[in-house]
């Protein structure tokens, strides 16, 4: 399919964001599809994390091809550990928000730990909810070979999947810790092996974390299917990065791979000091930002 198809079959599609407001020529909407053809056109692919509506909103408006309402909200969102305890209820509720905000990027929903980990049946009965439910177009699941005869299941019932192979924050216990995989060549082979059997079972794209960039390299040139790193170097075919570490809103240093592109943590707390100074010297509000009788009515 040319990218004139891709353009002409979403031709009725309605972005309300920055660019339409300046008149340049509506972007079609992102689908399964055109994500492969990105990798075909060796064109980067963009992808961020999202959990509510004013932030998808202005990440969808901005033009990125991918937004993930991943698990990682336990953490940046509810102050949690790790990602564990998050359940599917929850992670319904924040996709919804997120969902009713994205209008051109493909919207992907995390499976929560214990969503899918019991057995195929409820792992695609879980995955329906995500769809049915909350407006999602695809899933993320974590894991490799052990996850491939889901993505089979996943994928029969039309569901697109997004594997994540490497660091993998579920499996933290297994790990010891939050480290680099791929280290060993034998650990080199293992995730070689996870990558083919995730895209022969189906994935649409694979989450590379946390692995040496060498490695990304490798896994990005042996896939047909398009890699999206997250600290696993440069040549992968897209990048995602945790939107509360893009914009300093975490408490804690960020890892290596981060990039810190604003510090909205900073902004957060000089607006907050800054009203908070003006409610106690009374100059907020002011006479313009008071409302006042219609003329006529006296008390
Ligand atoms: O939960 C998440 O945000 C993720 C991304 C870091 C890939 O899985």
């Amino acid at each position: 399919m040319s990218l004139t198809t891709f353009a002409t079959a979403d031709a009725g599609f309605e972005p309300a964001g920055a660019a339409a407001r300046r008149g340049i020529a509506k972007p079609a909407k992102v689908t399964v599809p055109s994500l492969q053809q990105k990798k075909f056109l060796r064109q980067p692919i963009t992808c961020v994390t999202a959990y509510d509506y004013a932030s998808a909103r202005l990440i969808d408006e901005a033009g990125l091809d991918l937004i993930l309402v991943g698990d990682s909200l336990a953490m940046v969102m509810q102050g949690q550990p790790d990602t564990l305890a998050i359940t599917l209820d929850e992670m319904l509720l924040y996709t919804r928000g997120v969902r009713r905000a994205v209008k051109r990027a493909l919207l992907v929903a995390d499976m929560p730990f214990g969503s899918y980990q019991v057995d195929d049946r409820e792992g695609v009965a879980n995955a329906l909810r995500f769809v049915k439910e909350a407006g999602a177009e695809a899933v993320k699941v974590e894991g490799g070979a052990n996850r491939a005869s889901l993505v089979r299941r996943l994928t029969d019932a039309e569901i697109p999947v997004m594997g994540h192979i490497g660091l993998t924050p579920q499996s933290v216990h297994r790990m010891g810790g939050y480290k680099v995989q791929g280290k060993t060549l034998a650990a080199v082979d293992r995730l070689r092996a996870d990558a083919l059997a995730l895209e022969d079972a189906g994935c649409f794209a694979i989450v590379l974390e946390g692995m040496p960039r060498e490695l990304g390299t490798i896994l990005t040139a042996e896939l047909k299917i398009p890699t999206i790193g997250i600290g696993a170097g440069p040549d992968c075919d897209g990048q995602i990065l945790v939107l509360h570490d893009m914009l300093s809103l975490t408490f804690s240093p960020p890892a290596k791979f981060v990039r810190r592109y604003a510090d909205i943590g900073a902004s957060i707390t000089r607006a907050v000091e800054e009203y908070k100074q003006d409610v106690e010297s009374r100059s907020f509000p002011t006479e313009d930002e008071s409302y006042h009788l219609p003329a006529g009515v006296q008390l």
